[in-house]
């Protein structure tokens, strides 16, 4: 298999919104993006993923487009991103945007048609669209044709007066889902994704894609996800999509999606399928939930880092993608919390040390790893004091969840802050000047109350830095070709220990780290002919084989 160019690279992911306020109206933008080219070059990003850019009413921040060939005014013109696009490649840098093929937002010209009978493009978009007559109940009411529930929680129906019908939406009832049987909107989106193509992006992050078939029987069932998730046929438009966009156009395409089996996995990103080249799943993102919490459960449920499952999801994909596909690496994005307070130990005293722990067991991983943005700087949780500080959609229809399962106010509240999503989407941390340098007014979202001792000015400097680190290790990933080295996993059933070993070009290495506060050892044998390379605490005994709390090192030796 020949080499692409999309293996050795690494991938920055930009919350458009969250990163760098360039015109001073408090949200994140284009021109934001251009600014920073130079710290982006610096740290070693090569490929920028940006989050979606499209012209939206931003009921979840722009997954919801109303508009697929403008570029929001809330982040610039279009000629804004083609100084982007211009600028990024002069400098030998990838740019990839968020592709999303599930759903548009409910204020999209296709659905305002598609919802209004008198509307004169009525008849052809009303099957851009998911639609159902409802049900009716015992006492002659109307019902909601199933009780399949959302991804943000509540039904995923909503009904429409004017039609007398309910319309799917798997997201926010502002999201309504594509029928993907529809030819025409097949076309349509074709035509737009060719169009932005044109326009000299290099690639695609394929937003929420094995959601894209519906089991159009609609049994009933409760949450019912498998109704609308992972169905077979979601294969075909993407086999379609890539056999007819992505492969021809050479384009980097990563896709979402999350519960692929080993089978699917091939399908999606096997060298030979003509879908993705690259997948990105959930399995190691939420394994620290705690199964016994009724009020507030599933992944809102904050528990003890289950360290063997990070290890094995690991060990596994890389397993399942060797030599057959590719893999993607990453801590986290903008779904999860922040990972030094997911995974790691945000307090003061261990915040650094388990931060660059983090990175030496992620970042000396094979495949094309995806750096979070302020994942570089050890960002942390928000301690978000009120309910009106969330901006997440999903925030407010789960605070509602909780409560009917029982919760108080303060319960519902810790499992936001632990949880939420918008622990991961406050402004970018640049200096300690007011609004942390990102913008010159209040920003859209709270900036994080850590800014003036968490910044990008204050690591910038140090070579000790979690910065530092981070270019440390992307630096060392081209050198050594880390992305394809050979991966052994060793104690994977251990609870504290994380310990593998890979090869680069000139050398070998082991990885050693402890996920946990709690002493962790290793075998010592291990350490046979290896010296040590990098460590993340003052002194360590590169001949101990124990860990102190969160200790990590990274032992070399030449080939
Ligand atoms: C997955 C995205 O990552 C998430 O942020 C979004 O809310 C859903 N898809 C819907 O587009």
């Amino acid at each position: 298999m020949e080499r692409k160019y999309w293996q050795d690279t690494v991938i920055y992911q930009i919350y458009l919104r969250s990163f760098n306020d360039s015109n001073g109206d408090g949200i994140g933008d284009i021109q934001g993006v251009i600014e920073k080219l130079d710290y982006l070059e610096t740290l070693g990003a090569e490929t920028l993923w940006l989050s979606p850019h499209y012209d939206s009413p931003m009921d979840d921040n722009g997954y919801d487009i109303s508009n697929h060939w403008k570029v929001s005014p809330d982040y610039g013109t279009i000629d804004d991103f083609k100084a982007l696009l211009e600028k990024a490649h002069a400098r030998g840098m990838y740019v990839i945007t968020d592709l999303v093929l599930n759903h548009t937002s409910d204020e999209h010209p296709w659905f305002e048609a598609a919802k209004d009978p008198n509307h004169p493009d009525h008849e052809k978009y009303h099957d851009y669209y998911i639609w159902h007559k409802g049900k009716i109940d015992e006492h002659g009411h109307k019902q909601a044709p199933t009780r399949w529930r959302s991804w943000f929680g509540g039904s995923v129906w909503t009904y429409n007066e004017a039609t007398d019908e309910y319309y799917l939406h798997i997201f926010s009832k502002k999201m309504p889902d594509l029928n993907w049987r529809n030819k025409s909107m097949q076309e349509d989106l074709k035509a737009m994704i060719q169009w932005w193509v044109d326009l000299g992006v290099d690639g695609f992050r394929i937003d929420a894609a094995n959601h894209l078939e519906k089991n159009w029987d609609f049994p009933d069932g409760h949450p019912g996800y498998e109704n609308f998730s992972s169905l077979p046929k979601h294969h075909e438009y993407l086999e379609m999509l890539g056999k007819e966009l992505f492969t021809p156009n050479n384009l980097m395409t990563i896709g979402e999606s999350g519960g692929a089996s080993k089978e699917e996995a091939l399908q999606y990103a096997g060298f030979d399928s003509n879908e993705f080249d690259m997948l990105i799943q959930f399995e190691h993102c939420w394994v620290d939930t705690d199964d016994s919490n009724t009020l507030t459960p599933g992944k809102w449920a904050k528990g003890e880092v289950d360290v063997p499952a990070i290890k094995q999801s690991f060990a596994k994909w890389n397993e399942i993608l060797k030599g057959k596909g590719w893999n993607v690496i990453y801590w986290h994005n903008h779904d999860q919390p922040r990972i030094v307070s997911h995974y790691g130990d945000d307090s003061p005293q261990y915040w650094e040390k388990s931060a660059k722990m983090l990175a030496f067991s992620l970042y000396m991983l094979p495949g094309t790893p995806i750096v979070y943005y302020g994942e570089e700087i050890g960002m942390t949780n928000v301690d978000y004091k009120h309910l009106e500080d969330f901006k997440d959609v999903e925030v407010f229809t789960e605070y509602k969840n909780f409560m009917e399962n029982g919760a108080d106010h303060e319960t519902a509240m810790k499992a936001l802050r632990d949880r939420s999503r918008d622990n991961a989407r406050s402004p970018m941390q640049w200096n300690a000047s007011p609004y942390a340098g990102f913008s010159n007014t209040t920003p859209w979202m709270p900036v994080n109350g850590n800014f003036e001792t968490l910044n990008v000015a204050l690591q910038q400097n140090s070579d000790t830095s979690i910065l530092s680190t981070y270019k440390t290790l992307l630096a060392l990933r081209e050198e050594e070709a880390l992305a394809h080295g050979d991966l052994t996993f060793h104690d994977l059933d251990d609870p504290n220990n994380f310990v593998y070993e890979t090869t680069g070009k000139h050398f070998d290495f082991l990885v050693v780290a402890n996920f946990k506060k709690d002493p962790a050892t290793f075998d010592r044998a291990l350490l046979e002919g290896y010296t040590l390379f990098m460590h993340n605490q003052e002194t360590s005994d590169a001949s101990k084989n124990t860990l102190e709390a969160y200790e990590a090192r990274i032992y070399r030796k030449a080939k």
